[in-house]
């Protein structure tokens, strides 16, 4: 039997920062693709991404209690390391960063970010703590690699956009980049909670991403938004156990587009639970197929 690849890794900020200095130094661009684990193909079509766009890429592991809700599902996220290194290795990433809590949040640690714009509303009605604990982390990390540029999934469309205004206000020096989101066949968002449905609980699960095409479509043909999101709401709640959301927002800024006719770059993005699992996806509707 072969034995298994292993990305090189480090846990300390320190000895990050040796081998990224040693990179500057050599005059490669650093990329960087910032991860809870329990990776999976959507994951790797990030670290793919951050490949092509610079010449060395560091992925970082690391499940960060401070965007977790004590009702949340902290210590059983699941945590899938020596399986995560292997596949980073096979995807040719170059250095694993898999830092201990003490190593984020050492003692003291007394700053923590608070973000408006495009954290409100959406995921912060369920879940209020959760983009002050994702932009802590992240301009925390980004503070440990420096890097050139940082890939995030579109999957979490509303965190990118949280991410993105984080950094610019905050003038880092780094471009945050936005990956399509990858789709099981049935068209369900990959996403490393989808270990928690059963099989009956998955079949319903794909329905998600079919409603919101549907009524992306619908907006695209031409539907007021009113109607068409009244439609999708009463389906959605005729399959899953609870509707947290469906909404039609301003692509760049999510602002809510109104009730009437799409007139410019839109998400549609929804929440919603089946059995104790909660799914999240969005997907594109552009006026532009209106002709
Ligand atoms: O999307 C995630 O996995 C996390 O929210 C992130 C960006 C790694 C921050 O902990």
């Amino acid at each position: 039997m072969l034995p298994a690849l292993h990305c090189p890794a480090v846990h300390t900020a320190d000895a990050l920062a040796r081998e990224v200095s040693q990179w500057r130094a050599d005059g490669y661009t650093i990329g960087f693709v910032p991860t809870m684990g329990a990776l999976h193909e959507g994951h790797i079509s990030l670290v793919l991404k951050a490949m092509e766009v610079s010449d060395r890429v560091v992925v970082s592991i690391f499940v960060n209690p401070a965007q977790f809700a004590p009702h949340e599902d902290l210590a059983t996220y699941p945590r899938t390391l020596e399986a995560d290194s292997a596949l980073l290795a096979a995807a040719g990433c170059h250095l694993l960063y898999a830092p201990a809590v003490e190593e984020i949040y050492p003692e003291g640690f007394a700053t923590s970010l608070h973000v408006d714009g495009p954290a409100l509303g959406l995921e912060s009605e369920a879940r209020p703590h959760f983009f002050g604990g994702v932009a802590t982390v992240v301009a925390r990390l980004f503070g440990q690699v420096r890097p050139d540029i940082a890939v995030f999934g579109e999957k979490d469309y509303q965190q990118l956009l949280v991410v993105r205004r984080m950094a610019a206000d905050l003038a880092l020096p780094v471009k945050v980049l936005g990956v399509e989101t990858r789709r099981e066949a049935d068209g369900l968002a990959m996403s490393s909670r989808n270990v928690y449905l059963s099989p009956a609980e998955r079949m319903r699960a794909g329905r998600l991403n079919v409603i919101l095409r549907d009524l992306a479509h619908a907006l695209e043909d031409g539907e007021p938004a009113a109607a068409a999101l009244e439609h999708a709401r009463i389906l959605a709640n005729s399959v899953f156990d609870a509707v947290d959301y469906i909404e039609v927002r301003d692509a760049g800024t999510l602002a809510d587009t109104g009730p009437g006719l799409l007139n410019r770059p839109a998400r549609v993005l929804a929440a919603v639970r089946v059995g104790k699992t909660r799914l999240i996806d969005n997907v594109a509707a552009s006026p532009a197929r209106r002709g």
